[in-house]
């Protein structure tokens, strides 16, 4: 596939998708959705791949959905409309993700960094959901990713008032797992996905999934899911080699990277 709006490549071990529409702050539009799918989908089939960065520009990561396709919609058009549903899609992605996000993560922008397994921001860093002031509410679950993330009291805030969030507040209220200089924004996700891809692939994606049920069931469920998780670890090729090559003082070399 030819790709218009966002850019795709690998480095190394991990699969790179940019959103690149500079003229529009990369608002998020059916293209990009469609494009960002089309290269999910390739990096979950890919072997090669253990790992995937989501990122965008210095100056916008994305400032939302693309006002200006959803403007003319009616209540038809936007109950029919596939946009959130594929947002759901690409947020089941199974790899680990990361969200590198510098410069504005507004509206759909800060969703789609939320449905990443963890952000790692610049100091440039703008987060908001400032839907209410264009007369809507977050639509790409963002009153349902960020209250779980980060609580009532400032997704109350946010999505209330529209007011952006800077890197540090971030940072402090757990939307995001680290802050680092804008120069060094895209070789720490690098770093951080480069570890990630070089552990087993089948255990990282266990603990993905793991952590994931904290945020859509009860403690007791979670944890049986847990110990179902763990358990079924102990049949993989990798556990064998883990934990051998820890007893024999060895790095590991897993097979399913
Ligand atoms: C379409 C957008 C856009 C958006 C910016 N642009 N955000 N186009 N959709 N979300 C366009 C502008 O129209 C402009 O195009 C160009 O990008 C540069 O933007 P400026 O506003 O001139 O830049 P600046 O003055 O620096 O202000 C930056 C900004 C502002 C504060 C980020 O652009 C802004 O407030 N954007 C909208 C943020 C927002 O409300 N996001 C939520 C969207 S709703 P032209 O052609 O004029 O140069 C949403 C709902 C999700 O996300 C749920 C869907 C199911």
């Amino acid at each position: 596939m030819d790709y218009t709006s966002i850019k795709v490549e690998r480095r190394g071990r991990v699969g790179w998708m940019t959103i690149d529409r500079p003229k529009a702050l990369n608002a998020l539009n059916t293209q990009v959705l469609t494009e960002l799918l089309q290269a999910s989908d390739a990096f979950a089939a890919d072997a090669e791949v253990g790992a995937v960065v989501l990122t965008g520009s210095e100056r916008a990561f994305a400032a939302g959905a693309d006002i200006k396709e959803m403007q003319p919609f009616g209540f038809a058009e936007a109950y029919l409309s596939d946009f959130a549903s594929g947002w759901d899609r690409f947020a089941n992605a199974r790899k680990p993700m990361i969200a590198a996000v510098a410069g504005y993560a507004l509206g759909g922008g800060c969703e789609v960094a939320m449905m990443c397994d963890f952000i790692i921001a610049a100091e440039s860093a703008k987060f908001g959901q400032p839907e209410i002031t264009l007369g809507v509410l977050p639509g790409m679950g963002g009153t349902q990713r960020m209250a779980r993330a980060i609580g009532k009291a400032k997704t109350m805030d946010l999505c209330l008032t529209g007011r952006m969030m800077d890197a540090g507040e971030a940072e402090r209220s757990g939307l995001v797992a680290r802050v680092v200089p804008d120069a060094e924004l895209l070789a720490e996700a690098q770093k951080a996905a480069e570890i990630i891809a070089g552990f087993s692939l089948p255990a990282a994606m266990m603990a993905k999934e793991a952590i994931n049920r904290a945020f859509d069931t009860t403690l007791t469920e979670g944890l049986r899911a847990e110990r179902r998780l763990f358990a079924a670890a102990f049949s993989l090729e990798d556990q064998k080699e883990g934990m051998g090559a820890f007893v024999e003082k060895r790095k590991p070399n897993f097979r399913h990277r």
